[in-house]
């Protein structure tokens, strides 16, 4: 059902978003700001920041945020829907029976259908493994023991015999090919038509935090190949940004994620009682899982399979973890070859120990490391030592470093004195040796560039925001096309629409938006950390070079994209080249 734009902004506004936080946070008014701790990561002091005026929350630590609906779904797990009649109770607002509008539908729309196509194709797989023609694969998942209550929590489902089975179902509920397709679940070549992507499979339902099925990964009952098959990408699934299990694990009390490599390891885990387990989607974890794990947790344990495989994809996590701020440690299977068959024969109770026993990250690099060197001989020793000191450097933090070389000199019987020259020399060796490896490609180049126009753009978005006298004196030269295709530009041009009807409501902006994931995107742009600049001559020269740079950037797309027989855009892009001539000299006042 769809509400029309103007009863979600009513009940929208009749709910303070400070007054609604404050039943959930403990929040203290700084400046113009409220401060608390985040709901959504663990941490001691507060970066949480609820502000009134902009009818917004953000938390600086974890980027998340969003406007008072934003938060009920994020908080409470609840659909846009539920978050909505929740908010209209509460200020005594009535939802109409049924309103329907078509705006809303259609900008909600390829999205939404893909995941009503997904939902649907979820409760077939999953009606289908309880029917007769699913015996085999009920079988097989209760010879791997899997519980009835596993079953249903995690949507487990089966995919028929019949090449086409699902297709014919989907059709029948009047979905066109090119949408099924879309969907990742139907297939299409010249030779054979359309046929299902899955079959013959048991069928792991793919579910984003809010529970709604993005995707599949579908398991043949024997050991023919591929053993699993994964929906592919598609506009609602990114394998990247999504783990299995999380729908779950972000509801767990535990301060610490489970982080294994399988479906099967996911749901022992759960099973065994530990609702922390979560996997990656058969790709090699990626900043992406490390910043969305990052939300909830600061500390992971690896529980990767016990084989060469397993333990390269470990140290491989570790550094990927590393950068996003979040303590790793490894928990070993062996004997076993994964958590799920290691569960299936010592029990949850050893598993438990083997949490307790779990080896620091660093330090269990160094035992995989130890293994290329003959530690009998001194030369062999010495170079150990010497690729030790070379990775201890790395830690920048002078306590942490510390700690380790004290850690590793302690295991490994050398001085820590000694230990702690070695690395200074190695530190200085490395650091010196780094502009020569440095990558030199043009792409790194132009990647640093991109994030600092894209950084710049958001700045001076918060800065509209924030300071309503910068629009009028910027908006001749500056126009939502400045700003880079897809969210900025559009959050650009819905302000600029604000403004020119003089209702300037940053959170009335997200409303246009469908899913957590813009909304906290959207309410990063509007909070983007301006440097503290004190004299209001410093604050008018960022904004100036700041305006300068977009606009710069604009031009220089519009000339690559320029096309040679397009004279009326070569006059304006000659135009906006003396604009931005004239913005050098442009007096910007700021508050
Ligand atoms: P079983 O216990 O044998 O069911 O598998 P597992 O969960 O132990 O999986 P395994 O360790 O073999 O693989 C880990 C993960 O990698 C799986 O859960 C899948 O997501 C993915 N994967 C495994 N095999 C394949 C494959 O053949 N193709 C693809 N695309 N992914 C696979
Ligand atoms: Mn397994």
């Amino acid at each position: 059902m769809y509400y029309s734009d103007e009863i979600i902004e009513e009940v929208r506004v009749k709910n303070d978003i400070v007054d609604v936080i404050s039943g959930y946070v403990r929040l203290q008014k700084k400046g113009s700001s409220y401060f608390g701790l985040c709901p959504f990561h663990n941490e001691k002091s507060p970066s949480f920041s609820v502000s009134r005026q902009k009818q917004m929350y953000y938390c600086f630590g974890c980027g998340a945020g969003g406007n008072v609906f934003t938060f009920l779904m994020e908080y409470e797990n609840y659909s846009f829907q539920e978050a909505l009649k929740v908010l209209a109770d509460r200020a005594g607002v009535t939802l109409p029976e049924t309103e329907y509008s078509e705006e809303a539908r259609k900008r909600a729309g390829l999205k939404a259908t893909l995941l009503e196509i997904n939902k649907l194709a979820a409760k077939y797989y999953y009606a289908q493994l309880r029917q007769p023609q699913g015996a085999a694969g009920l079988r097989y998942l209760k010879d791997r023991q899997l519980s009835d209550d596993m079953l249903r929590a995690f949507g487990l489902g089966y995919s028929n015999k019949y090449s086409d089975d699902l297709y014919k179902y989907l059709k029948g509920k009047g979905y066109k090919d090119d949408l099924l397709v879309k969907a990742g679940l139907i297939s299409y070549d010249e030779r054979q038509g359309v046929y299902d992507k899955f079959w013959n499979r048991v069928m792991f339902p793919i579910m984003d935090t809010n529970n709604r099925v993005v995707g599949f990964g579908g398991r043949v009952l024997g050991d023919a190949k591929p053993k699993y098959l994964n929906s592919p990408e598609t506009d609602i699934f990114d394998k990247s940004r999504n783990l299995y299990g999380l729908n779950r694990a972000r509801r767990s009390k535990k301060p610490y994620f489970l982080l294994c490599e399988g479906y099967m390891d996911v749901i022992s885990l759960h099973q065994a009682g530990f609702d922390n387990a979560v996997a990656s989607l058969g790709t090699a974890l990626t900043n992406g899982h490390a910043s969305l794990i990052k939300r909830y947790v600061n500390e992971v344990y690896l529980t990767y399979d016990s084989d060469d495989a397993g333990t390269r994809a470990a140290l491989r996590a570790l550094p990927i973890l590393r950068d996003v701020g979040i303590t790793a440690r490894i928990i070993r299977m062996e004997p076993y070859k994964d958590p799920d068959e290691f569960i299936k024969n010592m029990g949850a109770e050893a598993f438990e120990e083997r949490i307790g026993k779990a080896r620091n990250g660093f330090l269990y690099s160094l035992e995989v490391l130890r293994k290329d060197f003959d530690m009998n001989t001194p030369e062999g020793k010495t170079d150990f030592m010497k690729e030790t000191a070379r990775r201890l450097s790395g830690f920048t933090e002078e306590i942490e470093r510390n700690n380790y070389i004290e850690a590793v000199a302690k295991e490994y019987h050398t001085g820590y004195e000694e230990l702690k020259k070695l690395v200074v020399k190695m530190a200085v060796e490395t650091g010196m040796a780094k502009p020569a490896s440095r990558p030199k490609s043009g792409r790194s180049k132009d990647k640093g560039k991109e994030d600092g126009i894209q950084k710049s753009q958001k700045i001076l978005l918060t800065w509209l925001i924030e300071d309503e006298g910068i629009f009028n004196q910027i908006s001749k030269y500056i126009v939502p096309e400045d700003f880079s295709e897809g969210i900025c530009r559009t959050v650009a041009g819905l302000l600029y629409e604000q403004y020119e009807k003089h209702d300037v409501n940053p959170a009335k902006i997200m409303n246009y938006f469908t899913d957590e994931e813009e909304h906290r995107e959207v309410a990063g742009l509007f909070h983007t950390k301006i440097r503290e600049l004190s004299t209001p001559k410093e604050r008018e020269k960022a904004l100036r070079e700041t305006v300068i740079r977009v606009k710069n950037h604009s031009i220089e797309q519009a000339g690559k994209n320029w096309d040679a027989a397009d004279i009326e855009g070569m006059q304006k892009l000659m135009k906006a080249k003396s604009d931005l001539q004239n913005l050098r000299k442009l007096h910007i006042s700021v508050n």
